[in-house]
């Protein structure tokens, strides 16, 4: 399974409608199908490791509640452990997700609940947990106060940290974070917010990228949708093209395929290059099958699509 990967992040339960396009305000529509599944970009990034066969523990808040009923169980399915600090004063988070029917692109609006409530105190709290860990992975969903002390504590134990910046962050990140960050992972927008470029080429991706590296990252990976990722280093610049596993049905979970598949690999020592193209596989496979969580490819699944490509 490679070194243990250790991912602080939120969990929630996804409600995903189908439809031909969102509703105006004030007006209803009817929709061509509706799923629950789980889902929050922590959470799937754990399941992505886990079915690839990593060792990967999941740090979170919970409700007391139904939908925390269903984040155990789907934790255990995809063979992932867990430390959830459970806070029945609060809820278990659940995101609306529209899916455009034509195209599988969607909109999301994320209410964390539980999730909200993690402190820099509590990541603290599990400091040996990260501290054990070979590979430590945060976003954006939960207070970013508690994604830098996780990355404080992970960077000082030599812990190689990955930040996913997603979603893109509504206030300007403190400068400090950045450095604690050997990789950080934003998609097309999410470079843009931090960054104030406009990310529509690959060459804009690349500047971006440098702005990044300035603020002190060690690596940038911008993940560029249809035109695959982009791993940006001082002196190195490569462009991994994305891995067609079929027809597109849903993108939602894709970079969280990416980031879980990414982790993997790094966990099992693969060189970053490899990495890449490893995480693009495995999110070309999640983006032909509906949901998130419930869309990550198995190991066998994803050895099978690079053999073909
Ligand atoms: O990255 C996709 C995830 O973002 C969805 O599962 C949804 O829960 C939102 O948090
Ligand atoms: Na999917």
């Amino acid at each position: 399974p490679g070194k243990p990967i250790v991912i602080l992040g939120v969990f929630v339960a996804d409600t995903a409608y189908r439809a031909v396009r969102q509703p105006r305000m004030d007006e209803t529509i009817l929709g061509t199908s509706f799923k629950l599944g789980p889902g929050g970009k922590g959470s799937n990034q754990s399941v992505a490791a886990g079915k690839l066969g990593a060792d990967v523990t999941f740090l979170t808040r919970l409700g007391v509640d139904p939908f925390a009923d269903m984040a155990r169980q789907t934790w255990v399915r995809a063979g992932v452990k867990s430390t959830v600090i459970d806070t029945p004063q609060s809820y278990t988070g659940a995101a609306y997700i529209f899916v455009e029917e034509t195209s599988g692109n969607n909109a999301i609006i994320v209410c964390p609940g539980a999730a909200m409530l993690i402190s820099p105190d509590d990541v603290e709290a599990h400091a040996g947990l990260i501290r054990s860990a070979g590979i430590f992975v945060t976003q954006l969903e939960q207070p970013v106060e508690a994604a830098l002390r996780g990355l404080e504590i992970a960077r000082g134990a030599g812990v190689t940290t990955i930040l996913n910046p997603a979603p893109a962050p509504s206030v300007t990140l403190p400068d400090r974070i950045y450095a604690l960050c050997d990789y950080v992972t934003p998609n097309e927008t999410e470079a843009e917010g931090l960054t104030g470029i406009k990310v529509s080429s690959i060459d804009d991706a690349r500047r971006a990228a440098d702005s990044l590296l300035g603020k002190g990252v060690g690596t940038v990976i911008i993940t560029l949708g249809e035109k695959g990722a982009l791993l940006h280093t001082a002196g190195r610049s490569d462009h991994v093209p994305v891995v067609n596993a079929g027809p597109v049905v849903e993108t939602t979970g894709a970079g969280d395929a990416f980031n879980g598949g990414l982790a993997a690999a790094l966990a099992k020592g693969v060189e970053p290059l490899q990495a890449v193209r490893f995480a693009c596989a495995v999110a070309g496979i999640s983006v032909t099958r509906p949901g998130t969580a419930p869309s990550m490819p198995s190991l066998q699944e994803v050895e099978a699509v690079l053999l073909e490509g």
